[in-house]
């Protein structure tokens, strides 16, 4: 069992967990992301919507530090995280998934669990300080902590199958693992439900609503709309990189800006 405790470690409920601070990124002379501010509260769903090309995969990686941001700031815990490097930024407890999934495909579903906790802070000091026998309990620990995370997403029945011989739904659901292994406390998904059929849509729901109820924080992006509605307390919609409306489900749903930017006209109504 996975308790509460464990994963979501020492958070204030009251501040913001992130804080994306007018924050902007160019590629040439494409405004990719531009001024974009809002807040996530530590245990809360949020998603991140908008059309195509809106920036949210770019808003991603300025986020967790595969990109480096043209202006403006990112906080974690109150920590500036902005252009530190992903492994930094994934150790302090903020991690993701890709859009276009980034297994190991040769690594059995196990070893890909494992790859996730590689940069978890204990696991690196451990390495380095205990003599061999204690290591190899401690590694046998964490074996056992990926055995719980796969039983946990509901995939240990995979645990020796190849990555790369895996169902789409299920490397999804590994990816997720990968993810928890390292004890985040707050979890980025970029289009969890793209390619899943409506009923594993349904029990992906479920699983975001479970890794919420450890004290997970999430933000997702989020193509399926019935799917973010029902999820998020809060959802952010970008549009040509900028930020166009944020609140409720029914306040952005209602938003005359964002049926514009979905309709896809402009200024021709
Ligand atoms: N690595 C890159 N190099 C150049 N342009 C990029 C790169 N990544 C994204 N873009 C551009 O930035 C804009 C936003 O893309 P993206 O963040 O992928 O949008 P979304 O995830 O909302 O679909 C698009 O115009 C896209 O072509
Ligand atoms: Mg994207």
């Amino acid at each position: 069992m996975v308790n509460q405790s464990e994963v979501a470690h020492s958070v204030d409920p009251s501040e913001s967990l992130l804080k994306v601070e007018d924050l902007s990124l160019s590629f040439g002379g494409v405004k990719a992301v531009s001024e974009v501010s809002f807040e996530v509260m530590p245990g809360s769903l949020n998603g991140l919507i908008g059309p195509n090309g809106a920036g949210k995969t770019s808003l991603f990686n300025c986020i967790t530090g595969f990109y480096s941001p043209t202006g403006g700031r990112v906080l974690f815990r109150g920590k500036n995280i902005t252009r530190r490097r992903p492994h930094y930024i994934a150790q302090l407890g903020l991690r993701r998934t890709f859009q276009n999934l980034r297994l190991f495909p040769g690594l059995s579903v196990i070893e890909n669990v494992l790859v996730g906790a590689h940069n978890r802070a204990d696991a690196n000091i451990l390495r380095v300080l205990l003599p061999s026998r204690k290591r190899r309990e401690s590694e046998s620990e964490l074996v056992r902590e990926a055995y719980k995370w796969l039983e946990f997403v509901g995939i240990e029945k995979y645990d020796s199958s190849s990555a790369r011989d895996l169902p789409y739904g299920i490397q999804k659901r590994l990816e997720i693992a990968r993810a928890l292994i390292a004890n985040p406390t707050l979890l980025l998904l970029d289009e969890p439900a793209a390619g899943l059929n409506t009923f594993e849509r349904k029990e992906l729901l479920d699983l975001i609503r479970q890794v919420n109820g450890l004290g997970v924080a999430v933000l997702m992006i989020e193509h399926d709309m019935d799917l973010v509605m029902a999820l998020s307390e809060q959802v952010v919609v970008l549009d040509y990189g900028r930020k166009i409306a944020a609140g409720s489900p029914e306040h952005v749903q209602n938003d005359p800006n964002v049926i514009r930017a979905y309709l896809g006209g402009s200024d021709d109504e």
